[in-house]
């Protein structure tokens, strides 16, 4: 497999989820080093000597996400899948539901970006960040019953293009995915009637990030890519 990202330092925010797992074994095999901060430490299986899970980091806490991100040397890029779903109509959603969705999905998206623009402009080799916004963040009528995660997503989206703006000409390239459903065993469970040969397999995902992450990726900033070919 080739080693695009050999020598390369790389963040990957909910790097211990279901997508997570799959993007953090990609980009291993890519030759990069992984840091990975959880809420809670967790033992790895077979883990890689370039794999390093950082415990009692909460990416909502903003001390806690900069000191994370002052620890690491030469940081290249920032992948974040950190977030979570809720379903709920809006006279079910309280107050402390609709602040918890913006928190998990937009501001643990907001503080990592930042504590990373810092760390690449300290290495001084540019960077390339991407965040996860979701279908209905793109498509906000496909965001009926789910305001919440729906407003919290298009905030993701929003944040990523205007970063982009931001750091033209700096050498940062800042990007998102929009994925559809996931093909992961929490959707197979909720789901159980559902045909997943139509969701978006965690492998596919990943395979987008690994480019939009990769050196060879120079001209791609403020994308926000649908990945949903499939249906
Ligand atoms: N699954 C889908 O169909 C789908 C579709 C579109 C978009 N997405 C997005 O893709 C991303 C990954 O989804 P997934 O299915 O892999 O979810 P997942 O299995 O629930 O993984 C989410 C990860 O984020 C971590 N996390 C959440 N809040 C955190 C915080 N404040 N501090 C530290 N870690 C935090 C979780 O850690 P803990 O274990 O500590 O909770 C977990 O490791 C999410 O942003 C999700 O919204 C998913």
């Amino acid at each position: 497999m080739e080693q695009v990202l050999a020598g390369r330092e790389v963040v990957v925010s909910g790097g211990t989820g279901a997508l997570g797992k799959v993007v953090v074994e990609r980009l291993l095999a890519a030759g990069a080093t992984c840091h990975v901060p959880a809420r809670e430490a967790q033992p790895v299986e077979g883990g890689s000597e370039r794999l390093h899970i950082v415990g009692g980091v909460d990416l909502s806490d903003e001390a806690g996400v900069d000191r994370f991100y002052d620890a690491i040397p030469r940081l290249w890029a920032s992948v974040h899948l950190a977030g979570g779903f809720a379903m709920a109509g809006v006279t079910e959603t309280t107050r402390a539901d609709f602040v918890q969705q913006l928190e998990m999905n937009t501001l643990t998206a907001f503080l990592c970006c930042r504590a990373a623009v810092r760390g690449m402009r300290r290495a001084g080799h540019g960077g390339r960040i991407v965040n996860v916004a979701a279908r209905p963040g793109l498509e906000p009528r496909r965001g009926a019953g789910m305001a919440a995660y729906t407003a919290s997503k298009a905030a993701v989206a929003a944040l990523t293009i205007a970063l982009a703006e931001e750091l033209k000409g700096g050498h940062i390239l800042v990007n998102a995915i929009a994925p559809s459903t996931l093909d992961t065993p929490a959707n197979r469970r909720a789901m159980p009637g559902a045909d997943a040969s139509q969701w978006l397999s965690p492998a596919a995902a990943a395979e987008t990030i690994l480019h939009l992450i990769s050196p060879a990726n120079t001209e791609v900033s403020g994308a926000v890519l649908p990945l949903y070919a499939r249906a």
